[in-house]
């Protein structure tokens, strides 16, 4: 399937997810196979006009990644078109609009699914951006900001008409945040008016649900919380669906991803080759060695947190990575659960 020109070799996607789709993860769940698009996490179009450099990281990826979705969010048409120029000026593929988050921090700037309370303003900042970058400009939705207006398939017939190339709409409203259930058969309702590809989104936690939900007209699957808890679970549904036999992941297995998640971590931006790294050039203060491996620590506790979910001892595991002090009493914990794993009932 294509989105505008770019060509997906895979109908299943990771979901842009704030703190936790970086591009070391990115990398290493396209590395394990069936993933066609990754999405950066979402950047302040604000942040990337201005040049701030905690917000130019968030938007930085690697040539592996590609095709890569560069995820901004913002409400003044002007200012996401000049953000959009510079997503394409850092040869990202995609630009994709997030009108989706219900986080009040973000929503109150006229942001993020707010953008779904006001659809003539939500085009016209899909219009102007369509008209700054020849690059496909996406938008990713809810199904509306409550359930008294639940109009994503009008405001996505209406971008579509401003240019977009592709929507995806997660099947929630921004007042349901993440409580209840996808709505899919909204999401169906979209796909079936549009003649842009459309994206679902929400509630695929096996790689049989993500085969299932192509069945209701969607072009492609985004899976976010699903590729947390297992990062296979897209290459298991390319497997389902080509009908080969599910690989089997082995626990051994899900321990390396673990500690080659942390390897990547380390070594960004410590020992990458120049050119590597897709960025708008701003030399980053170079690490501590001390800030480095706080910050390492804390991305592990952060995926932690969701990989842990639905293991057996996982409550255990999720426990003892929160209080390891150190990479090397992390990697300790690691390997005793995954590699030697004994019972935890
Ligand atoms: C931790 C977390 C962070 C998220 N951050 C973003 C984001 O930055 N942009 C966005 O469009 N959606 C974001 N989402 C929503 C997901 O992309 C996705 O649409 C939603 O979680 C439903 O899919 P799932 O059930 O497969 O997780 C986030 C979700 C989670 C759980």
């Amino acid at each position: 399937m294509k989105i505008g020109p770019i060509e997906l070799r895979s109908p299943y996607a990771v979901a842009p997810m704030a703190g936790m789709t970086d591009t070391a993860f990115r990398r290493l769940v396209k590395r394990h196979g069936g993933c066609g698009l990754v999405m950066t996490e979402m950047v302040s179009s604000e942040g990337l006009v201005r040049g701030i450099d905690r917000t130019l990281e968030y938007a930085e990826y690697t040539e592996e990644e590609r095709p890569i979705s560069i995820q901004i969010f913002g409400g003044d048409p002007a200012k996401m078109a000049a953000a959009a120029q510079v997503v394409e000026g850092m040869g990202a593929d995609i630009v994709d609009v997030n009108m989706g988050c219900p986080v009040p921090k973000i929503a109150k700037h006229n942001a993020g699914c707010s953008l779904m309370r006001e659809p003539e303003h939500a085009a016209s900042v899909i219009a102007a951006m369509t008209r700054a970058v020849k690059i496909p400009v996406t938008v990713k939705m809810r199904a509306g900001w409550n359930d008294d207006e639940r109009n994503a398939p009008r405001l996505a017939r209406m971008v579509e008409d401003a240019g977009a190339a592709a929507v995806t709409v997660h099947g929630r409203t921004a007042a349901q945040s993440y409580s209840g259930s996808a709505d899919w058969d909204l999401v169906a309702e979209v796909a079936e008016c549009l003649s842009i590809p459309v994206f679902g989104s929400g509630d695929c936690l096996e790689p049989e649900q993500v085969v299932e939900r192509m069945r209701l007209g969607v072009e492609g699957v985004l899976v976010g919380r699903g590729v947390l808890r297992n990062p296979w679970i897209l290459a298991q549904a390319a497997d389902l669906a080509a009908g080969r036999p599910v690989r089997v992941i082995t626990s051994a297995e899900r321990g390396q991803f673990l500690l080659d998640y942390m390897e990547l971590l380390l070594h960004e931006r410590v020992r990458e080759p120049e050119g590597f790294r897709h960025s708008l050039g701003v030399a980053a203060a170079p690490p501590s060695v001390a800030s480095h491996d706080r910050w390492v620590i804390n991305k592990i506790r952060a995926l932690g947190s969701w990989y842990t979910k639905g293991l057996e001892g996982g409550s255990h595991l999720r426990t003892a990575i929160n209080s390891a002090g150190s990479l090397d009493q992390l990697r300790d914990t690691i390997s005793a659960f995954f590699l030697a794993p004994v019972s935890h009932a």
